[in-house]
Formats: C-alpha cells, sequence, structure tokens
C-alpha cells in the first residue's frame, strides 16, 4: 500500500529519523526469538475471574478515567518484602508496562545529542527507544559476572577527558536481557560508587527479578544506591500477564512529581489496575503463589536448552548459564553470520533473535539470544538440534 501524503513532508524530524520495523508475533512453530511467556503461564481463567469481579464490584470506575485502585498497595507491600526497596504511593509510579516507565523516564531526563551509557548487549526495546531519541550512546560491555566496571570506569574517565558528562546508566543487572547474567554484588557497589563519582543517574531495568532459579537474591542497584540517584522499573508482564501491559517505576518524589506533570498519555489502564488488583488480592497471595509456579516452569525449560546445548552444540560454540529469566546468550565461531543463518533455520522452522539486534552499533552477528521462555517444553530441544546443525554445516 501506497504510504499516505501526510507522512511527506510534515511528520517530525524525530519521527522521520525513525526506522521502521518488523511485526512481533512469533511466526515459527519453534519460536526462540520474543521474551514472551509461555502460554500456559498466563493465568487465562483466574485474569478471566478478575476481570468479572473488578466489572462487578467496581462497576463504572474499571471502565472509567480514574487512578489506581490500590494495585500499588500491593506493589509496596511486595517490593519492601522481596527486593528490599521501601517506597510509598509518592515515590511509585505504575504505568502501562516498564516499557512506558522506561520511556517515562527518558523523556524527563534526556535530549538529543546528550550522552547515556548502556549495557551492550542490551533490552533491544529500549536501544531502539535510545536511538530513537538520538542520544550518543556509549556501550559498556558485559561478561558473565554481569557488568564490566572496569570498562564503565575506562569509559567514564574517556569521556570525562572529551569534555562530555553522561546523564544516565541503563543498566538489567538481574537476569539480564538479552545475555541472561547477573551482575555481581561487588560490581553492583561499584556502579553505585561510579555514579556517584562521575554525577550520572542510573536506570535500573529489574523485569526479571521474581524469575529466579535459586534463592538467591541481590539487592537491587535502588537499594544501594538508597533511592537517590536511581530510577527502578519492574513489570508485571513477566510475572503474571504482558497483555495488562502494567509496570511501574520507583524513583524519588521530586521525580516521579516532574514525571506525572509532563505524562500526558493517561498512564495505566484503569481496567487493567482493576484486573490486576483483583486478581492479586490485597495482600498479593494469588501473584506470590503465580511467581513460585512460573519459577518452576522457567527453571525447567531453562535446564532442558541447557541439556540440549549441551547435547547438540559444537565444542567452538558458547552460551550463558542463567540463574533466572528467559534468556540464553551463544557466541558462535567469529566467522559465522547469524544475521545470514537465520534464513535456512526459519525454514526449517525455528527462529531466534539475531544478536546484532541487541547492540547499538550492529554487532553482535556471531551471537544469538535464545529466549526459551515461549516454545513449547517439548520442542526446545529439537529446536536446539536444528540450529546446531545449520551451525555444525558453518563450522
Ligand atoms: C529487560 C526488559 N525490560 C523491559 C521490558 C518491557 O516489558 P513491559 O513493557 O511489557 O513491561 C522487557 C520486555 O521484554 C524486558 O525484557
Amino acid at each position: 500500500m501506497q504510504a499516505p501524503s501526510i507522512l511527506s513532508p510534515s511528520v517530525s524530524a524525530r519521527a522521520k529519523a525513525i526506522r521502521t520495523g518488523a511485526g512481533w508475533a512469533p511466526n515459527e512453530s519453534i519460536s526462540f526469538i520474543y521474551g514472551f511467556p509461555a502460554p500456559e503461564c498466563l493465568p487465562n481463567e483466574a485474569i478471566a475471574g478478575a476481570s468479572a469481579r473488578a466489572l462487578k464490584t467496581h462497576g463504572e470506575w474499571a471502565l472509567q478515567y480514574g487512578g489506581d485502585p490500590g494495585l500499588a498497595n500491593v506493589l509496596i507491600k511486595k517490593l519492601a518484602r522481596d527486593q528490599k526497596i521501601m517506597c510509598t504511593r509518592e515515590n511509585l509510579m505504575i504505568t502501562a508496562g516498564s516499557s512506558q516507565a522506561i520511556a517515562n523516564i527518558c523523556e524527563l531526563m534526556l535530549d538529543p545529542g546528550d550522552v547515556v551509557l548502556s549495557e551492550a548487549p542490551t533490552f533491544l526495546g529500549t536501544a531502539r527507544m535510545m536511538r530513537n531519541l538520538g542520544v550518543e550512546i556509549e556501550p559498556v560491555p558485559l561478561d558473565d559476572d554481569g557488568v564490566r566496571v572496569d570498562q564503565l570506569e575506562a569509559s567514564l574517565i574517556r569521556l570525562r577527558t572529551a569534555g562530555k558528562k553522561p546523564k544516565l546508566f541503563y543498566v538489567i543487572p538481574t537476569f539480564q536481557n538479552p545475555t541472561g547474567v547477573t551482575t555481581t554484588l561487588a560490581r553492583r557497589q561499584r556502579i553505585v560508587e561510579l555514579a556517584h563519582e562521575f554525577d550520572f543517574a542510573i536506570l535500573e531495568d529489574d523485569a526479571y527479578h521474581d524469575l529466579r532459579f535459586t534463592e538467591e537474591r541481590l539487592p537491587p542497584l535502588y537499594v544501594l544506591d538508597n533511592g537517590v540517584r536511581t530510577f527502578y522499573t519492574g513489570t508485571f508482564s513477566k510475572i503474571l500477564a504482558p497483555g495488562l501491559r502494567l509496570g511501574w517505576m520507583v524513583a524519588h518524589p521530586d521525580l516521579i512529581a516532574r514525571i506525572s506533570a509532563l505524562k500526558t498519555e493517561g498512564g495505566a489502564s484503569p481496567y487493567s489496575l482493576h484486573t490486576g488488583l483483583e486478581y492479586c488480592g490485597p495482600d498479593g497471595a494469588d501473584l506470590d503463589a503465580n511467581i513460585a509456579r512460573l519459577r518452576e516452569i522457567y527453571k525447567r525449560r531453562c535446564e532442558l536448552m541447557q541439556d540440549a546445548l549441551t547435547e547438540f552444540m559444537p565444542a567452538d560454540v558458547g552460551w550463558t548459564k542463567p540463574k533466572g529469566g528467559f534468556f540464553v546468550w551463544l557466541t558462535l565461531p567469529p566467522n559465522i553470520d547469524v544475521t545470514e543463518m537465520i534464513a535456512s533455520v526459519r525454514a526449517r522452522g525455528v527462529d531466534y533473535l539475531p544478536g546484532n539486534a541487541c547492540f547499538f552499533d550492529g554487532s553482535g552477528k556471531n551471537n544469538i539470544r535464545l529466549a526459551f521462555s515461549y516454545a513449547a517444553e517439548d520442542s526446545l530441544a529439537e529446536g536446539i538440534r536444528i540450529i546446531a546443525g545449520e551451525i555444525r554445516a558453518r563450522c
């Protein structure tokens, strides 16, 4: 179809600079491409019941313009108990998914041309958002222990020598997307020290915090920093249902107030807020039970994928061993271009995310992100066998 004439020349300069992307539906029968929850992890019936109760009990207000019916109180208790984040309604804001929280924070903090530090590779949604904003990205690499704080410090020194001052560091310290790695406690402490020394804000994206496969829980940067210069974001998408579009941010009350003043898009859906609250219950017990169930399911899936990788991959392929979350990150021999290989893999009914989608500069051509969260459990090994076969053919 021809583009509507209004698209050119009337759209904003920002919109002109934006590349349009592909759709979001997993196409192949064994899909490792997106961080979608498994279909069996979505509590359809319980949400149907919660929705019916919300409509019956709260009548108009679930469908009217309006504020939060009390889901914030459930979150406040949960964040205090699990993350040890002490907050009130003054410094917590519920948003339409954590993507909206991240967008709101970027809108508050960033102007085109600003310097932003970001893990690389990183979550492709935020990478795209940053690109669209026209900021200058300073990539910070990762290893199996998370953020390379030595490289972070080297970048900060180099930028300072060049007269540049980064405003924000975007970081996913727990079960990172796309690598699955977790930043150690010592490195978390160092990030906070550097943030104070070099005076930048931290945007801590903790989307996978609850989906841990062990009992180990590291303190969020927000806690280590006493909430002084950290924005903390989280989401119901991975622990309940992404279709509800419910996420949150925690930050200093003054920052939350400024973001509220900037927001004109209506925020989180009242219908979802009411439904979410009915689902969780005032003490969050049903959400806790759901999280316990999901941890078991994703742990098993991760183990199945790890076993299949061990069984089928050639010796010169490496991969991460996450202790939570949705993703495994593969490193292939440098001569293999996964953007070229994907056509043959798709032709065999399997899909993955080429690593370069998660970098800002097109690197990652020999990396693959595999989501073990979505594909049917009994297809995981077959999917890995097929990808491994294509890799072997190119080794
Ligand atoms: C690291 C990370 N942050 C944020 C999001 C956004 O999630 P949502 O907007 O559904 O809360 C995702 C989704 O995949 C993610 O992986």
